[in-house]
């Protein structure tokens, strides 16, 4: 009886106590999944970001007992190890590495018109800064002999072509590589990566690609009839809950795994 009683009061808590660093925390699913990962128990939720004042206020709404904000570009390497460092000697350990930081290219990106300018920006977020968010937070986990958790930000178009924005496809495919790599590469210290991977939802990044439509609902209905589950429409709570399965010990034998939340995602 105590037993079930102590596991039900658990099973709100899947990150009690975890030190968890989330790349761009300041909005979109980033934030959503700090506040998920602060109301499950997670004893410091670092909030890494470039929008400073964004990234202090959603820190403050949480809490500062909770979550805290630290300016981090991911293209710059340094700045990534002094955030993981920075976070380590603040608060003992990293348990969780949220890399989700990513950014869309301000034009189409079609193959015939390819700015290969735009085209090395995007890259530099979406898939080197990446892979030094996965690098830094392993070397720490291992070091410290800590089995944490990496989950990177994927997207359904790490899985298949479109007819646009060939750099974020690309881009995306990237991450499904180093996902695949840092796991097989790291079971050897615990240390779980996975990534999960969305369909389209309405989040700043989208809302600004579709500039076109006025309310967050018209770019959620844009997105829904991309999907073939109906009747309801992805918001990033979906995404981080997936996020906070794939970080907690709800998963502990899960790793190299895409976990898509797409509601069967079906291209129009
Ligand atoms: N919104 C979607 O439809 C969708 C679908 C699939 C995947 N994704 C992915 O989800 C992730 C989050 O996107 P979102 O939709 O929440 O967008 P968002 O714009 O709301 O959040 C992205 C955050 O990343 C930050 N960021 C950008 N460049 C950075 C840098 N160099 N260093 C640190 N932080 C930086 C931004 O400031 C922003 O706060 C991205 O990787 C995106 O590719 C989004």
């Amino acid at each position: 009886m105590a037993e079930s009683a102590n596991s039900i009061h658990n099973s709100g808590q899947k990150l009690a106590g975890k030190v968890a660093i989330i790349t761009g925390g300041a909005s979109g699913i980033g934030e959503e999944t700090a506040r998920v990962f602060a109301d499950h128990g997670a004893r410091m939720v670092v909030i890494a970001d470039i929008q400073d004042d964004l990234g202090n206020q959603v820190a403050a709404s949480i809490g500062s007992h909770r979550c805290s904000y630290v300016h981090c570009d991911v293209t710059d390497e340094e700045q990534v190890k002094n955030l993981v460092d920075a976070t380590v000697n603040a608060y003992g350990q990293l348990d969780v590495m949220f890399s989700n930081a990513g950014i869309l290219s301000p034009s189409d990106q079609t193959i015939l018109d390819l700015d290969l300018s735009q085209f090395d920006r995007l890259f530099a977020v979406n898939a080197r800064g990446m892979a030094a968010c996965v690098k830094h937070a392993a070397r720490s986990m291992a070091a410290l002999g800590v089995r944490g958790s990496i989950v990177c930000t994927g997207s359904v178009s790490a899985s298949r072509g479109a007819p646009q924005r060939t750099d974020y496809v690309m881009s995306k495919h990237a991450v499904k590589g180093l996902v695949r790599c840092a796991s097989a590469q790291l079971g050897a210290h615990g240390i779980r990566v996975n990534c999960v991977s969305p369909s389209g939802l309405a989040t700043p990044l989208t809302r600004a690609a579709l500039a076109s439509m006025e309310t967050p609902e018209e770019v959620q209905q844009h997105y829904a009839q991309s999907s073939r589950l109906k009747g309801v429409v992805l918001t990033p709570k979906f995404v981080a809950d997936a996020v906070l399965f794939l970080a907690s010990s709800d998963s502990q034998f899960v790793t190299g795994h895409d976990l898509v939340v797409d509601g069967c995602f079906a291209r129009a």
